[in-house]
């Protein structure tokens, strides 16, 4: 049933390519530069003429709605805020039927989740899930949906998921753009760069073994630091994530911008920071962040861009990874988190698939 794998959650992360094809097979169309989503279709000028969209959810799924907003507002200019289901629930929300809420949950049964859908339907909003499992309560009781097909995950890390969920949100934010504010040709540009995506996902997992070698370096680490800019911000809070629930390491994502603002107080010669700092409109920025880290002694791993080998020099380990249109970049940087997340948590003996405390699915509020 793993297939060979010691783990579900590697077998997960291996399934990536896969799970990202699926989400998007039928729905992308790279010839007509259009995408079709059925589960939308019947809402879809409600939906764009929306005034203002809420992503709701938890955990990882909150982390691929960060990365929705920034899709969402980058390609259809509509303002777009995301929450966490909880704060959001308890708030007396205000909401309008000009307002369309997104619920997001690989399961479809997170409490949170599913008290937010029905606090914002009482209020009139139009609630669409984006969910994995089929028939699950969220994916009832919202107004439409996308489910995401990424397959049964089994592991209680949120990895294919994750994946599956950023895929479906390109897709939205580009149903949402058509006949708006992108033009088929740019929409096939995009539509285009993101059937790239499972190559690279795959020369990525094929880094396999160079991140578990960097893991054994690290894998005693008591803290660890995850910066990354722009649409690689929530790809460092999820990397930060994976690491604290499998590995038991306390582990902070920041945008790396902030990290004078406070968390630069940390760094030591025992702190190990991971940037990503693909080559971008803030690649400067980064190096920069990377200096400061460095003048203080602190343990650069950084993910990089294939061919950037100027870099290397800045850090103690480097990961090269295939570059695509920034913001189809998570999709690609959050693989090597999920690996080096997994090789330590397995060096330090913790039970990747079933960590301490943790339920796969958070029927509880
Ligand atoms: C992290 C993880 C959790 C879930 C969260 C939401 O790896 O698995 O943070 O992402 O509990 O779950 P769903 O997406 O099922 O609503």
């Amino acid at each position: 049933e793993k297939a060979g794998f010691d783990h579900f959650m590697l077998k997960e992360i291996f399934e990536q390519p896969e799970a990202i094809e699926n989400s998007m097979r039928g729905r992308a169309l790279p010839n007509e530069g259009q995408v079709r989503l059925g589960g939308i279709r019947e809402h879809i000028d409600r939906l764009r003429n929306a005034k203002r969209i809420i992503i709701c959810a938890c955990g990882t799924s909150w982390h691929s709605g960060l990365v929705g907003e920034y899709l969402i507002e980058e390609y259809a200019r509509i303002p777009v805020e995301v929450e966490y289901a909880s704060e959001f629930r308890y708030r007396h929300p205000i909401l309008s039927k000009d307002d369309v809420v997104i619920a997001i949950s690989q399961s479809g049964e997170t409490a949170d989740t599913l008290a937010a859908i029905r606090e914002a339907k009482a209020k009139g909003a139009l609630v669409l899930g984006i969910c994995n499992v089929v028939g699950s309560s969220i994916a009832r009781e919202t107004d439409c949906g996308i489910y995401t097909h990424a397959g049964p995950e089994i592991g209680v890390a949120s990895t294919k998921a994750f994946t599956a969920q950023v895929t479906v949100l390109v897709l939205l934010a580009l149903a949402l753009s058509q006949k708006r504010t992108l033009s088929d040709e740019q929409t096939k540009d995009i539509i285009q760069d993101l059937y790239q995506l499972p190559k690279k996902v795959q020369e990525i997992l094929n880094l396999n073994e160079e991140i578990f070698e960097m893991a054994k370096v690290f894998k005693d680490a008591r803290n660890f630091l995850y910066l990354g800019r722009g649409f690689n911000f929530p790809v460092a809070l999820e990397g930060a994530l994976k690491l604290k629930e499998i590995s038991y390491i306390h582990a902070e994502g920041y945008p790396a911008a902030e990290m004078k603002h406070g968390p630069i107080a940390l760094i030591d010669e025992n702190m190990p920071v991971v940037f990503i700092a693909n080559k971008d409109s803030s690649y400067q920025k980064i190096i920069s962040n990377i200096e400061e880290v460095r003048s203080r002694k602190g343990r650069v791993i950084v993910i990089a861009s294939e061919g950037d080998n100027d870099i290397d020099k800045l850090a103690e380990f480097v990961i090269h990874i295939p570059d695509a249109m920034m913001p189809l970049m998570p999709l690609l940087t959050v693989i090597p988190l999920q690996l080096l997340a997994y090789h330590i948590a397995v060096l330090r003996g913790c039970d990747v698939d079933q960590p301490r405390n943790l339920a796969k699915s958070v029927t509880v509020e």
